[in-house]
């Protein structure tokens, strides 16, 4: 069984899909054994609980500085001994010892096509208020490796979806969840869990 580690920052959706997916069979030969948010109080640790996997809130705000917080996130990572480290919304500048630590071992989900709409600054609205500026008539979403660059590892899986006269940011957010993201994450996870990649 694959060991996943989920790290959020908010609703958890993504993760939820991910939990969803396990309970029914479509991820198979994967578990989650913990949730970890930077974020007190969020829905996903609610999720969380609600599944029965151990959620623990790690806070840069509990701690004197970047370092010491680093160190606590990356305790609360060995603890849970993870074959897969998965972030679904988590907007936390990994620490390098992580990455180094875990090196192919930390995917992420970004709700665009990357290259388009990535790097520093573009996370969650911005991304699709980006796309509608642009004016682009596709975006998607992207699951990833995890490498030193922000949304510069390599590609695993992408998928497109239409963007619609009229959109908002939080339409097109939503169909690009819908459509990609709930879709793909559970997918790369049961391709790493099985081999298949
Ligand atoms: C998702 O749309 C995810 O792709 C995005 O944050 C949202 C989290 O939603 N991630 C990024 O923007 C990372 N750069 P969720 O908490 O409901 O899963």
């Amino acid at each position: 069984m694959l060991r996943v580690l989920v790290c959020v920052s908010g609703g958890g959706t993504n993760l939820q899909a991910i939990l969803d997916r396990v309970a029914d069979g479509t991820i198979r030969n994967a578990e989650v054994v913990r949730v970890i948010s930077n974020n007190p109080g969020v829905y996903a640790l609610e999720r969380a609980k609600n599944a029965g996997v151990e959620g623990v809130c790690v806070s840069p705000k509990e701690y004197a500085d970047r370092d010491a917080f680093n160190e606590a996130l990356l305790d609360a990572v060995d603890a849970a001994q993870p074959d897969l480290i998965v972030l679904a919304g988590f907007l936390v500048v990994i620490p390098p010892k992580m990455i180094q630590k875990y090196a192919g071992k930390i995917i992420n989900i970004h709700p665009s096509l990357i290259p388009s709409f990535c790097g520093t600054g573009y996370y969650g609205l911005k991304v699709h208020e980006a796309a509608l500026a642009r004016g682009v008539k596709v975006s998607g979403a992207t699951v990833h490796y995890v490498d030193e660059g922000t949304d510069t590892g390599p590609i695993i899986l992408q998928k497109a979806v239409e963007v619609k006269a009229g959109d908002t940011p939080k339409d097109l957010q939503q169909r690009i969840m819908e459509e990609a993201e709930w879709v793909l994450l559970p997918k790369a996870i049961d391709m790493i869990a099985n081999n298949e990649i």
